[in-house]
């Protein structure tokens, strides 16, 4: 009975504090104006967190400026940025809640094989949210909605990891 109940406390904590309506708008808002900056996201996550950088075998010990320009850089900033779109789009309606399961899963389950640890994807979140703060129309109830939307997804992702 114990092990039911804290299990179900876990479940619970893992999808606890669903974003309201106004604060999914404020996350889809912000993010728009943004998200077509894959390259300068990508770029500034690497730039506050090198150890990211060298994770990536194609990336690793290399210079962030020249590789910037890069077609591989570009198209792996696609892929990161693209699926946080991917996301922002389906929050905010109830439906969508299994599909966002499904792909946060697939995403912890492709890093976990890779050994990619919780410290780092939260530090690609606090670079994230930095650079949301200084390039979006950023205050307390913008930084409110994305701390609850990010605790939803890492909740998730947390527990695939
Ligand atoms: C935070 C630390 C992270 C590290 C060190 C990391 C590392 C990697 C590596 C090494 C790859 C393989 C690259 C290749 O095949 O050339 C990869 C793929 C990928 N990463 Fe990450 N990643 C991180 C976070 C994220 C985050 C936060 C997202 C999404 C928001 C993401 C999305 C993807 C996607 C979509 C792929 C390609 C598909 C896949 O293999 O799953 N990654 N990542």
């Amino acid at each position: 009975m114990k092990f039911f109940a804290v299990l179900a406390l876990c479940i619970v904590g893992a999808i606890a504090a669903p974003l309201s309506a106004d604060q999914a708008s404020l996350v889809q808002s912000s993010w728009a104006g943004v998200r077509h900056n894959e390259v300068e996201i990508l770029a500034a996550v690497f730039a506050a967190y090198p150890d990211i950088q060298a994770r990536f075998p194609q990336f690793a010990g290399k210079d962030l400026a020249s590789l910037k320009d890069t077609g591989a850089f570009a198209t792996h900033a696609g892929r990161i940025v693209g699926f946080v779109s991917e996301i922002i789009a389906l929050i905010g309606n109830e439906s969508n809640a299994p599909a966002v399961q499904t792909l946060v899963g697939q995403l912890a389950a492709s890093h976990k094989g890779r050994g990619i640890q919780q410290a780092q994807f939260n530090e690609f979140r606090t670079a994230l949210v930095s650079y949301l703060s200084s390039n979006v129309s950023w205050n307390a109830a913008t930084a409110a909605a994305w701390t609850v939307g990010l605790d939803n997804i890492y909740g998730l992702l947390f527990a695939g990891l």
